[in-house]
């Protein structure tokens, strides 16, 4: 079976986290040579000489020209899907200085200080006391754990709640050198069976910049800063302790980590068919995860539209985080770039429903399959839901309004679009819209996160 190949390899090979390329090599996408998608986070440079807290700036970019075509076309279209809205996330959007970004602490290292600092710059946390704390994993999964339970760690939440309550218990790491510049305690990193997952994201109201943390190879690093609103699929997925989870469209690997924040899976198999941003992927991995993981944690190179024959009802949980228009990469891109990528834009609605009935049938009867986008275009959200659903009716929406719009509404600004298959439109409530296909998180002057649109839908049998 493919699986067993990529643990037996993974072993074999230097790294813990090298991808096993596919001895028939997937045909090279056309999105290959895409930008860094913006929901990631910026790349800066930690100046290891000052303290955090004077590193923690408000962002001030370069201003870049946005790119005339691309900007025509949205204010085409989004100003008819999204009425007087449009304005002003088209405003957020156009001002780069405007952007928040969110801090993800990383469990797997000692961040400790990292929190402190956070607070006392006046971050603070995004998840914790609003009533989706109750989506993050916190128990085993009652079909999966017995089957997945043979594993060294144990897979059951300890008392600690936080990382900062757990033991250094595990020597083989050494903290990130920029430990020193942060002023934290040199600590070993703590271990997987020491702490509980426990997804902690700081965000500050106003676009400050925390410092980002280079790549050392064999150093844990303590946070992933990342547009908050990626944080929604991952929660949306409510991964539970002995699961297996396919993300199905992976690099550069921000909802894979997030993903191990949350529980920890009996598998957790990243997928990406391009070799660079692949490889980008192992980095992530590499930067963030404990090597006592690497038995869990693989990497495939697959086209996501094959899982769904090669690995048919394997999985209980599968993110598809699909490659799609990313609105705020798009709006950057040269002019040349931008009419190339609108060209290609007609053709991804077709590829993101192929992929998002692939992982209907990877899933298993019951699981549940997290769809994904980073763009406000109906054409690659709703629409791809609403046609995948037609033609599967064993595929079930949920409505995410209460469990994660309703408690987020004070950080996201949420939006939705169609109504369900034969379903008449819910009306607005408190001035937002809800239905069951999906949440969309439009950005908006002070809620700079999204765009991002996410739909879950169960796999009925
Ligand atoms: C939006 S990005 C994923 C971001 C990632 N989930 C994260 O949080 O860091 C979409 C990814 O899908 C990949 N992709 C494109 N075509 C694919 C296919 N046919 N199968 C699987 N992945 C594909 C792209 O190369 C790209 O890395």
């Amino acid at each position: 079976m493919i699986m067993s190949t990529y643990l037996i390899s993974m072993r074999q090979s230097s790294s813990a986290w090298r991808s096993v390329i596919p001895q028939k090599r997937p045909p090279s996408p056309p999105w290959g040579s895409w930008a860094v998608h913006r929901h990631t986070g910026p790349e800066g440079v930690l100046q290891r000489a000052g303290a955090l807290e004077n590193q923690v700036t408000k962002r001030c970019r370069k201003v870049r020209s946005s790119c005339q075509s691309v900007l025509s076309c949205f204010d085409q279209q989004y100003s008819q899907e999204l009425g007087d809205l449009w304005a002003s996330a088209r405003a957020v959007l156009l001002d780069p200085n405007s952007w928040q970004y969110g801090v993800m602490l990383n469990r797997f290292s000692a961040v400790t200080g990292v929190a402190q600092v956070l607070q006392s710059q006046g971050f603070s946390t995004l998840l914790l006391g609003t009533g989706v704390s109750k989506l993050l994993g916190n128990g085993p999964s009652t079909v999966s754990l017995s089957k997945y339970q043979a594993g060294k760690d144990s897979l059951l939440p300890r008392d600690s709640d936080y990382i900062s309550k757990c033991p250094p218990d595990d020597s083989r790491l050494q903290p990130d050198s920029t430990s020193h510049a942060l002023g934290q305690d040199l600590q070993p990193e703590p271990s997987l069976s020491s702490c509980r997952p426990t997804l902690q994201c700081y965000i500050h109201p106003r676009p400050l910049r925390f410092p980002s943390q280079a790549h050392r190879p064999g150093q844990l690093k303590q946070y992933y800063l990342l547009n908050a609103a990626s944080l929604l699929p991952v929660l949306a997925l409510k991964v539970r302790d002995g699961e297996k989870v396919l993300d199905l469209c992976s690099a550069p690997g921000g909802k894979a980590v997030a993903i191990m924040q949350c529980a920890t899976p009996a598998l957790l198999c990243c997928n990406e068919p391009d070799p660079h941003r692949r490889d980008w992927l192992a980095k992530t991995l590499e930067s963030f995860l404990s090597p006592s993981l690497t038995s869990r944690v693989v990497v495939s190179a697959q086209d996501g539209r094959s899982f769904g024959k090669s690995e048919a009802g394997t999985y209980d949980k599968v993110l598809v985080d699909a490659p799609c228009s990313n609105d705020r990469s798009w709006l950057y891109c040269g002019s040349q770039q931008g009419e190339q990528r609108l060209k290609e834009r007609a053709k991804l609605p077709a590829l993101q429903a192929q992929l998002l009935r692939s992982a209907l049938s990877a899933v298993r009867p019951g699981g549940v399959v997290v769809y994904s986008t980073c763009t406000l275009s109906s054409f690659e959200n709703c629409a791809v839901v609403e046609a995948v659903l037609n033609e599967c009716p064993e595929a079930e929406p949920e409505d995410l309004w209460e469990e994660i719009a309703v408690p987020l509404s004070t950080y996201f600004t949420f939006r939705t679009a169609h109504p369900a298959r034969g379903q008449p439109p819910v009306q607005p409530q408190n001035g937002s819209y809800h239905h069951r296909l999906g949440l969309l998180v439009v950005p908006q002057p002070g809620k700079t996160w999204g765009p991002m649109f996410l739909s879950r839908i169960r796999r009925r049998r």
